[in-house]
């Protein structure tokens, strides 16, 4: 492995790795056991978006692994300004050990890992957000104990996180159900991909027929501009597609429910179902930083 750029370049055994290394990691920071692998490393995390979760748990995460996080907003980057993605790519090959970064297009990040030669780590595209996924499935398995077989269903936006969990989920061994409305699918290849694995992967349009018996519901933000054209829109579309306490009723008695966070109750999730749930909803959020420092130390010390 060389890069993290997306769900569909990894391979299960690969999934296994980076969550057996989080769940050791987690141990020895648990247990105040050093383990400063990435000692004299630095990463550099590129910003075009906000983010609490993602800048916070790696900014930590290097510093936990005795690296050095610089923090580079892309309005203050020459990037911001026009200056090409290959040419900062060779550039930042040259001082950093590592490039984390969270933009728009898959392909920036693609041309980054092309053009540099240093590991480079989706920290979200409108494509896919790798490293949400790996944490989602880290905390399924921690709780479950396994993943194999297990029912995971996505309800919302079939964009970056249904392209990243129907990948996940299912190299993972689970079977996976996405349910979108209409005019929402996921990315043609990730359903290409899905396909393949016949009647382990649904795609549907009803929630309550795609939660039946799920063992885990995931669900994400899908009116991120409130305010405009495009939310009036998606509020339209998106009606019945709210993850409720009576929602769930159609999952098993025990099932788990994620929301990668930051949650708009009221809109893809009730309050009060989010509450029950918080418990799980945080140690997926905590498992950000386990995870990827996982990551981390396995790109860029070989662990
Ligand atoms: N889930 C997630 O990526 O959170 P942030 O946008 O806060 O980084």
């Amino acid at each position: 492995m060389k890069h993290l750029l997306k769900m569909l370049d990894l391979s299960t055994e690969e999934i296994i790795e980076i969550l057996d290394l989080a769940d050791q990691l987690k141990y020895e920071l648990k247990h105040g056991i050093p383990h400063l692998h990435l000692k004299g490393k630095s990463l550099g995390m590129i910003f075009q978006k906000a983010s609490t979760r993602t800048r916070v748990s790696f900014e930590t995460g290097m510093y936990q692994l005795g690296g050095h996080p610089l923090f580079l907003s892309a309005d203050d980057l020459q990037i911001g300004r026009g200056e090409p993605v290959q040419d900062t790519a060779r550039v930042l090959s040259r001082y950093l050990d590592g490039i984390m970064i969270r933009t728009f297009e898959q392909k920036e990040v693609e041309d980054l890992a092309e053009y540099g030669s240093i590991p480079i780590i989706n920290g979200l595209t409108d494509f896919c957000h790798p490293c949400q996924i790996l944490a989602d499935l880290m905390t399924i398995r921690e709780r479950r104990g396994s993943l194999a077989g297990r029912k995971l269903c996505f309800v919302g936006d079939g964009s970056s996180m249904a392209n990243s969990l129907i990948v996940g989920g299912l190299l993972a061994g689970m079977c996976v159900t996405c349910v979108c409305p209409e005019g929402y699918r996921p990315a043609a290849d990730v359903l290409m991909f899905a396909h393949r694995y016949g009647e382990k992967f649904h795609l549907l349009t009803d929630p309550v027929e795609g939660v039946k018996d799920a063992d885990v519901v995931v669900t994400a933000a899908w009116n991120t501009a409130p305010g405009t054209p495009e939310s009036e829109r998606r509020l339209r579309d998106f009606a019945g597609f709210q993850v409720t306490s009576r929602l769930m009723e159609g999952a098993k008695p025990d099932a788990m429910l994620l929301h990668c966070l930051p949650a708009h109750r009221g809109e893809e999730i009730s309050a009060a179902v989010f509450e029950e749930h918080a418990d799980e909803i945080f140690d997926e959020a905590e498992n950000r930083l386990h995870v990827q420092k996982a990551v981390l130390a396995i790109l860029l010390a070989g662990k």
